[in-house]
């Protein structure tokens, strides 16, 4: 099998031209992957992180890694700009304003070209290719072109836009194509199923059935084009299907549970000042996370009197992400700022209320802080899933903690149980969070047993798994029913 994903589950410390030094990819793909992929017949094709040529890492966890090299160009106009300056905020709900260019688009279409024949060259006979992610959606299409007896499965990590806004794509009809290579396409909720069969239907320009749904899974397109060669119409089928992404739950709970991380936990309590009210966030410093509205709800929450200054504190955890791009950078500057009003305002000397940093935390760590946090906060305005709500779910043994939940989340589709929450709605907001750091010990403890029992029964391994085995079984179908 070849896993294909923009990054590979490491990646270059430095971007610059210091010495190589590989660390674990941010980001819940590259975690929920490593947690699952751990087969030695395994190829993982991906870029580096690092501009230039870069040799490939060594295997990890005996996955075999190939590197897939960018210039400095490509990362500007693949990776920074139609990726995350196009496509990202386009999916998201336009959270930024996303900006159309050519050359951006032109180059995005060149790397997906160096992805599908890299990947076409270590693909053994009759492999199984599982793509990932809006940077590659070409590469199903142009693999299948050049290798038609691989079996292909693409999943987006990422919301699929509603059909009003992806129409402003000047590319959709191609990103559709691309995709629609794949035997089976996999999205985190079944409304983005729905909307992208819906623009499917609007802009592929091919002739289209949605079949009956015969498993409750998957729903069956169907396309009727005319063959070049022959003039004769030919039918091929696609799988579109929900299948939510998930995480490790045992090891979260045996972390959360060893005597060192319950030690710690307890010591970061103690130096944050012992406060009554531990509130965290944990994030990508993305401006789909819902930070700045996070703050600005915490903040009329001091000011109103609602939540003490001498009680409660926030910590968040903000990860630099994107930091070429400007949005980012004026995103976290603007984080920046709220937090130095917020601490202005309410801090004492040597007492913030707001713990503010940037620095990547250790799987060691950030357990111990989800232990020591009474709320976890996520209030992302759009999120494909946001795993750091299950991690949180997962490292609570203990029954205790209260998560407080966008519904713009895909995790809210599952964790009903949470305190859920519209994070435009600055009042819902306020008075969740409100609700959350106050709610008893009991009726903690009761929607925590809901959450974790959701989260136990549906972990990172039953989500490849389910990906893999349907992908398995439509190929076995689509092979005798279509052109492929
Ligand atoms: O959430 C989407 C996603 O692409 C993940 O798949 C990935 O792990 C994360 O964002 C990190 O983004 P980047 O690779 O840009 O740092």
């Amino acid at each position: 099998m070849v896993i294909v994903a923009n990054r590979l589950p490491v990646h270059c410390a430095d971007p610059g031209s210091g010495p190589v030094r590989w660390h674990p990819s941010p980001g819940g793909l590259a975690s929920a992957l490593r947690s699952v992929v751990q087969d030695p017949r395994m190829v993982w094709v991906g870029w580096t992180g690092r501009a230039g040529p870069v040799r490939s890492p060594l295997p990890v966890d005996g996955v075999t890694l190939a590197a897939v090299p960018l210039d400095s160009v490509d990362v500007q106009d693949y990776y920074n700009g139609f990726s995350n300056g196009t496509l990202w905020p386009l999916y998201h709900d336009i959270a930024a304003r996303p900006d159309y260019d050519d050359r951006w688009w032109s180059r995005y279409a060149a790397v997906n070209e160096r992805f599908a024949s890299a990947t076409s060259e270590c693909a053994a006979p009759h492999a199984t290719v599982w793509i990932h992610d809006y940077h590659l959606q070409l590469v199903p299409a142009l693999l299948r072109a050049r290798r038609p007896d691989l079996t292909i499965g693409f999943f987006s990590h990422i919301p699929f836009p509603p059909r009003d806004l992806f129409a402003q794509l000047p590319w959709r009809e191609e990103i559709l194509q691309g995709i629609l290579g794949a035997d089976l396409v996999g999205f985190q909720r079944h409304c983005d199923v729905e909307k992208f069969i819906r623009s499917c239907w609007d802009f592929s320009c091919r002739t289209i059935s949605v079949l009956p749904t015969v498993s409750g899974q998957t729903r069956t397109l169907r396309f009727i084009d005319a063959d070049a060669g022959s003039g004769e119409s030919v039918s091929t089928e696609v799988r579109v299907g929900a299948f939510p992404i998930s995480i490790d739950f045992a090891l979260f709970g045996r972390r959360s549970q060893q005597r060192e991380t319950r030690t710690r936990a307890q010591r970061t309590r103690d130096l944050l000042g012992s406060p009554t009210t531990v509130l965290l966030g944990v994030d990508r410093l993305d401006y789909t996370k819902g930070i700045l509205h996070r703050l600005k709800a915490f903040e009329e929450l001091l000011a109103c009197g609602d939540l003490d200054p001498d009680r409660t504190v926030l910590v968040q955890v903000a990860v630099p992400s994107r930091d070429r791009i400007p949005d980012y950078r004026t995103h976290a500057e603007q984080v920046a700022a709220m937090v130095g009003r917020i601490n202005g305002t309410h801090a004492t000397a040597g007492h913030p209320v707001v713990h503010y940093t940037q620095r990547q935390h250790s799987p060691a760590e950030l357990t111990a802080l989800y232990l020591a946090a009474d709320v976890l906060l996520v209030t992302s305005l759009r999120d494909g899933m946001n795993l750091v709500a299950k991690e949180y779910v997962a490292s609570r043994h203990d029954e205790q903690g209260a998560l407080v939940l966008s519904e713009f989340a895909g995790a809210a589709d599952e964790l009903t149980a949470a305190y859920l929450v519209n994070p435009h709605d600055l009042q819902d907001l306020r008075r969740t969070i409100h609700q959350a750091a106050t709610s008893s010990v009991a009726e903690r403890r009761r929607r925590m047993r809901i959450l974790r029992q959701q989260v136990r029964s549906h972990t990172a391994h039953d989500w490849a798994t389910e990906f893999l085995d349907t992908l398995r079984s439509v190929r076995g179908s689509t092979c005798s029913s279509s052109g492929r």
